[in-house]
């Protein structure tokens, strides 16, 4: 059969984050996936296959040799992906960000996905939820009606938040955490594994445990994976 001419794409990164970007990428159907950047790889190393063809410094050269319509940054750490985004539009500047949706998540009415935004298998994104841009949404998180997530935070498998919850730039909800609806979560906090979250949480701070508390400050950037 003819396969359809379909746009290209690049992913960046080669770690297991990024092998469940591109699972998603492909069951889309959307685009075809033209290879990987990724400065740490050798060029031609493959990765569940797919070939590493440069690095961000080469970006704008690929982009126009290959006519790329855009990409996704499949990088895990909010921070680091944050850096790789900056470093992607200084030497690229109109490049264009995608988000992805794994056919599996459910998302509901009037619900806004910001570009760059990763939404994986089984997530549940309720009505009139606002999901900035380059977020993470991993395995079975769920973000129940009118939730806001700030750019570049993201939610563990598993996590899950109540309605009109808020989670500010950078911020991590960690894996099978809870947050009541209503509460708020500043800029680059971050929420322990298995936390219950029933108060608002400030920025640049860590909590956790059930109920959450408050442990420590937390630096942006501060490595967490
Ligand atoms: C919160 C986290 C970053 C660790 O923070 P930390 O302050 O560096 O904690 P430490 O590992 O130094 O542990 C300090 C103490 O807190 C406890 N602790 C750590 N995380 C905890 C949590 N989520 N809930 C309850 N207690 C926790 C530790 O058991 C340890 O207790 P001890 O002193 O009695 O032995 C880590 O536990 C966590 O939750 N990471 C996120 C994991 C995740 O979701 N990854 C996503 C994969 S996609």
């Amino acid at each position: 059969m003819k396969k359809e001419n379909r746009d290209r794409i690049l992913i960046f990164g080669s770690s297991g984050h990024t092998g469940v970007v591109i699972d998603i990428v492909e069951r889309e159907s959307k685009f075809d996936i033209l290879g990987l950047i990724d400065p740490h790889r050798d060029p031609n190393e493959e990765f569940m296959g797919y070939k590493v063809i440069g690095n961000e410094e080469e970006l704008q050269e690929i982009v126009l040799t290959h006519d790329v319509k855009g990409g996704i940054i499949a990088i895990g750490d909010n921070w680091l992906r944050k850096t790789v985004r900056d470093k992607i539009l200084q030497n690229c500047p109109d490049f264009r960000f995608l988000a992805c949706i794994h056919p599996s998540a459910q998302i509901g009415k009037d619900v806004a996905i910001g570009k760059g935004t990763v939404v994986m298998p089984g997530v549940s994104v309720n009505s009139g939820c606002v999901v900035h841009e380059h977020c993470i949404l991993n395995t079975n998180s769920s973000l129940d009606h009118d939730s806001v997530m700030g750019d570049f935070s993201s939610l563990a498998p598993g996590a899950t938040l109540g309605g009109n919850v808020g989670v500010g730039n950078f911020s991590v909800v960690s894996m099978g955490a809870n947050v009541i609806h209503g509460k708020e979560i500043g800029e680059h906090s971050l929420i322990g594994a298995g936390s219950l979250v029933n108060k608002n949480v400030g920025d640049c701070s860590v909590w956790y445990g059930v109920p959450a508390k408050f442990v420590r400050r937390r630096q942006p950037g501060e490595r967490y994976l």
